[in-house]
């Protein structure tokens, strides 16, 4: 038996760019190919991040201040890391995660001015600095990811529905600066027209030496 080694993959992009559909879709496309793939997301992915998820998604939007928020998300994925991703790649097994560390960098450190080195600090204390093999950041024109995400959230919005179209413009000008600084780990994805070609794209980003 041939063992496969673990492979590291994550998702990135602002609401309404697909993601949850081509982490579906992707995930049985790995599988077809033979990997035992990991499905995950952030914030979550483990019992306690689970359970951080909870505090960080419910109740009024103002409850907590912007650092409480990085340090939850950083506590967050310091026990998806140690719980979930680090024993399922020792395994040999593939994870795909549904966001990872860069939503932290584009969203609180990005939009929310707290700054990368800041959040790179605290992920450096709570996950020893893991870094996914590939990042795959979907991209949509913020007109069309709003009306995708208003769609999507109709009538039960989390603690972030209500942010404001200069916000989600932050975010997606703090994740193409990520992919541009790291072109070795990021690949940017169109994420307009039907799933399946979005999917086949994501497939080839992966395939994609580094
Ligand atoms: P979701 O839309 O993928 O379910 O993510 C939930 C929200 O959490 C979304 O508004 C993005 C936000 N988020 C951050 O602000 N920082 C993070 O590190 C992560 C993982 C998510």
């Amino acid at each position: 038996m041939t063992t496969t080694p673990g492979r590291f993959l994550s998702l990135e992009g602002g609401e309404g760019a697909g993601k949850s559909t081509q982490m579906r879709a992707l995930s049985a496309a790995l599988r077809a190919r033979g990997h035992d793939v990991v499905e995950t997301r952030e914030p979550g992915g483990s019992a306690g991040a689970e359970a951080i998820r909870r505090l960080l998604l419910e109740g009024a939007a103002d409850r907590w201040t912007a650092r409480t928020e990085a340090m939850l998300f950083a506590a967050a994925r310091a026990d998806h890391v140690a719980r979930t991703i680090r024993p399922a790649l020792a395994a040999g097994r593939w994870v795909l995660t549904d966001r990872f560390l860069d939503s932290s960098l584009a969203y609180q450190g990005g939009a929310d001015s707290i700054g990368a080195d800041q959040i790179r600090a605290l992920h450096a204390i709570g996950s020893e600095g893991l870094l996914p093999d590939r990042t795959l950041l979907l991209t949509l024109p913020l007109a069309e990811a709003t009306a995708r995400a208003a769609a999507r959230d109709a009538g039960h919005s989390d603690r972030f529905g209500a942010r404001d179209a200069g916000y989600h413009q932050r975010v997606a000008d703090a994740f193409l600066a990520l992919a541009h600084a790291a072109p070795a780990r990021f690949r940017i994805v169109d994420a307009t027209g039907p799933a399946e070609r979005v999917t086949e794209r994501l497939l080839a980003a992966i395939d994609d030496p580094a």
